[in-house]
């Protein structure tokens, strides 16, 4: 309704897009999903205030799954028939956004997740989209690092059984450093409810491997970095991969797993300056350093409303196509363009804990970033 006196030509509030988010904001990934709701708050209101997309704002509905399988799937279900969300963001996790995946690519709603590394999900279907890299290229680079730059040749492995990211993680890496003539001498696997992991890494250590590849959650990786500083392995002799990047693993194991390296998406002192703008906004912000989750949900927000932007239409079928033809977006990760199997081809970094940092050391698979 128009207030008497006001110009009658004035255009109407534009309509907001709604987009849904469905992340983990409780449970056992809380810190994943708070990280990632983050990074996303952050491009919502950079957008907003550059007067929103196509001249209407951008407004997120968010959901939180409880780390839950089956809350995903009621979540994601009520986003896109509830809410009528054009586009979603999420999940975190490769399990889940397996399960969300599903829905979205059924109901022909364009999903962009952030940080889910398993290849199995952007196969999914044509509506399933990631800004991260994938594992078959993670575990590629983790075993060049370990073989090739470590120089280190009799390899453990230890990773969660019942993980669709840890374990195909773990045969993504194996087969890699297996090509490059890494032997690998032992290798255990825990389910993700274990605590106690003394049996394992005193096999490990029995085996006298030169370096163990751990690609399991933070929440994991603390119990089994003090249990192997006791069993006289230190944190160095392990090597992971992005799911070590959660700030309880500096607090609860820093010290244990000082020296150890692992591949990630990002590292605050990382040397591109999308990646420096970008921690200068979140610092202001969050008063701290982002994580890879925060900058990863960062980026799929912003891709999205960049394909938006692009798209030929307001429809989920044409925000699809636009995110579909992304190339050399500029990210906090990197440059990242989107390729024929809706995955992101960018650049990976190699971090090193140090003094309880997560710091910079190498950029690998690298795009040339600018
Ligand atoms: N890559 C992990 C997965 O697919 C999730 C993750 C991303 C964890 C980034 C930490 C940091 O399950």
């Amino acid at each position: 309704k128009e207030a008497a006196g006001k110009d009658p030509s004035a255009p109407a509030a534009a309509e907001p897009w709604k987009v849904g988010a469905y992340l983990s904001l409780s449970g056992a990934e809380t810190q994943f999903g708070i990280e990632t709701k983050e990074g996303i708050e952050l491009a919502v209101d950079e957008v907003n205030k550059k007067g929103g997309v196509k001249g209407r704002p951008v407004k997120v509905f968010y959901e939180d799954n409880k780390s839950n399988p089956q809350e995903t799937n009621n979540k994601v279900l009520q986003l896109v028939t509830r809410d009528k969300v054009v586009a979603l963001l999420g999940e975190v996790a490769s399990s889940r956004s397996t399960i969300g995946g599903i829905v979205a690519n059924k109901h022909k709603i364009p999903m962009i997740t952030s940080s889910a590394t398993a290849p199995e999900v952007t196969q999914i279907g044509p509506f399933v989209f990631r800004v991260c890299f994938t594992d078959d290229t993670q575990g590629q680079m983790g075993a060049e690092f370990v073989v090739k730059t470590m120089g280190k040749k009799r390899i453990g492995i230890l990773y969660a059984s019942d993980d669709v990211y840890s374990s195909g993680l773990a045969t993504q890496f194996r087969d890699a450093a297996k090509k490059l003539g890494g032997e690998i001498v032992v290798e255990k696997s825990f389910i993700k409810t274990e605590t106690n992991f003394t049996t394992y890494i005193n096999e490990i250590r029995d085996a006298k491997p030169e370096l163990v590849y751990a690609p399991i959650y933070y929440n994991a990786m603390v119990p089994i970095a003090r249990q192997a500083k006791a069993a006289g392995m230190p944190g160095s002799m392990f090597v992971g991969g992005d799911g070590w990047d959660a700030e309880t693993l500096l607090q609860d194991a820093g010290e244990e797993m000082e020296g150890a390296y692992f591949t990630n998406h990002y590292a605050p002192d990382v040397p591109w300056p999308n990646a420096q703008a970008f921690l200068k906004a979140y610092k202001e912000r969050f008063k701290r350093d982002p994580s890879s989750l925060s900058s990863l949900g960062y980026d799929s927000a912003q891709l999205l409303f960049d394909a938006m932007g692009r798209a030929k239409g307001d429809t989920p079928e044409a925000i699809r196509d636009a995110i579909a033809e992304t190339k050399n977006f500029a990210g906090a990760t990197g440059t990242i363009s989107i390729d024929p199997n809706r995955n992101a081809d960018k650049s990976i970094v190699i971090v090193q804990i140090k003094n309880k940092k997560f710091t910079y050391f190498a950029a690998v698979n690298d795009k040339a970033q600018k």
